[in-house]
């Protein structure tokens, strides 16, 4: 089976209703707290893909039974205090940051060091934003190069609690402490910048002792030492980052109308909506419903005849992180000059995504100017691909695979798209849906 796809033809119009996968980022966290729980807990439409997958391997090495067949995945919690720490154990993130990093932060107590290692990408990234934070509690590490995997974590049975101060905006650094926090006597205080808050509203459904002040730039949060952690049974809703690739091809194709189903709008991760409108594209949210503290509803979009240009306002980055590349195709198509700024976080992603969204657009024949963390992108209206485009050594970074198949189908040209697998990390199903929609 060959590992890449040729696009030659732009998608027709359509009018149809979906249901994408899971959330990724619920999903991780579903299994990770269910795995320090009093019991059985089980979920429904649980995202089946590689990351997910790291996470269940990981607590299965802790001694932690799983079961996942069909739609539904039961987690065996032992309890906070559950984990068997082994001798010379290794558990392998793969292409999962929030794995990787999230993960650390319930291994501060080890009673044995454990090694964690990821894939060719993983490794590139940087963990010495986690390890940081987490050596202030009294953990130790060992890191590849200062900053990177593998790495090598030694517990500490004298845990203290500390003042952590998050300015990234990551939730994968302000959720690790949240961890390390759990299992810490005394109280842990953390400013954390804006970013998804799935721990935080997780924690407080199970009513851990935690508590989050919003204020306008930043959350504060306190966290105790948690004695117990109820089972959790959950219906996971859909991933908006995995909508985001539907909602824009539906924007940019003519004729088109969109239903997106059940999925998740946590307020934290709407930042692709809040821009699309701003750029003019129709999203609706309808039925709209509260699930355990998160928000969800089915999305409907339409064809944009009128697409604008933005001047992307920074306090609406953290909350469209992940979709980026995406909402760069609707710049491109925008009248008028959009700018993106404060974007350096972007490039510390699965790849450097802010370069492969210009390497992209420069392929398209879109003007674009580009610097370490901002990017302006000269729109035109009219632009249609009359070359071949190959994508290709993008250290298999899914996002940069499904905005190319998205590309393809909205602007047309000749396309070869390389290394379709690397949508198995968050989007198992993305291109069987693509497939219907051609129908
Ligand atoms: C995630 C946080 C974000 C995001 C990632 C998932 C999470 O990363 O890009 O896909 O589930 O916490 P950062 O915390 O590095 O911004």
């Amino acid at each position: 089976m060959p590992n890449s796809i040729t696009l030659t033809k732009k998608i027709n119009g359509f009018n149809k209703s979906i249901i994408v996968s899971g959330d990724k980022s619920l999903s991780i966290r579903w299994v990770l707290f269910s795995s320090l729980a009093n019991g059985v807990s089980k979920a429904h439409n649980l995202l089946n893909s590689e990351d997910v997958m790291a996470a269940i391997k990981a607590i299965r090495k802790f001694g932690i039974k799983v079961l996942f067949k069909k739609n539904i995945c039961k987690i065996y919690g032992k309890g906070i205090d559950g984990y068997q720490f082994k001798k010379n154990l290794t558990i392998n993130a793969e292409n999962s940051g929030t794995v990787g990093r999230l993960i650390l932060g319930l291994l501060i107590n080890t009673s044995n060091p454990i090694r964690l290692i990821g894939d060719k990408s993983l490794s590139k990234r940087d963990f010495k934003r986690v390890s940081d934070p987490l050596s202030k509690f009294g953990a130790k590490f060992m890191l590849n190069n200062d900053k990177n995997l593998p790495l090598q974590i030694y517990g500490s049975s004298n845990l203290k609690p500390f003042k952590y101060f998050e300015n990234k905006g990551s939730a994968q650094c302000k959720s690790t402490v949240i961890f390390g926090a759990m299992r810490t006597e005394g109280t842990t205080y953390i400013k954390a910048k804006k970013s998804r808050n799935h721990t935080e509203l997780l924690c407080k459904y199970l009513k851990l002792p935690i508590t989050v002040k919003s204020k306008k730039n930043y959350d504060e949060i306190s966290v105790k030492k948690v004695k117990q952690i109820k089972t959790l049974n959950y219906k996971i809703p859909s991933d908006i980052s995995s909508a985001a690739f539907f909602i824009v091809l539906t924007a940019l194709s003519k004729n088109s109308k969109l239903t997106i189903k059940d999925v998740n709008i946590n307020p934290s991760r709407t930042g692709v909506v809040t821009i699309l409108r701003k750029m003019g594209v129709n999203i609706i949210f309808k039925k709209q419903k509260v699930y355990k503290g998160e928000k969800k509803a089915n999305i409907e979009i339409k064809s944009s005849n009128n697409l604008k240009a933005i001047n992307c306002p920074i306090r609406l980055n953290s909350g469209a992180i992940d979709e980026f590349l995406i909402i760069f195709l609707v710049a491109a198509k925008a009248n008028g000059t959009s700018y993106f700024k404060d974007l350096s976080e972007l490039n510390q992603k699965e790849s450097p995504r802010l370069k492969w969204g210009a390497k992209i657009l420069n392929m398209m024949g879109v003007k674009n100017i580009i610097t370490e963390k901002s990017i302006k992108i000269f729109g035109n209206p009219n632009l249609k691909i009359n070359k071949k485009i190959i994508i290709k050594n993008y250290l298999k970074d899914h996002r940069v695979f499904m905005t190319s198949i998205i590309a393809a189908l909205s602007f047309g040209g000749e396309w070869e798209i390389h290394d379709k697998d690397s949508i198995k990390t968050s989007f198992p199903n993305f291109l069987n849906i693509i497939n219907d929609l051609r129908k």
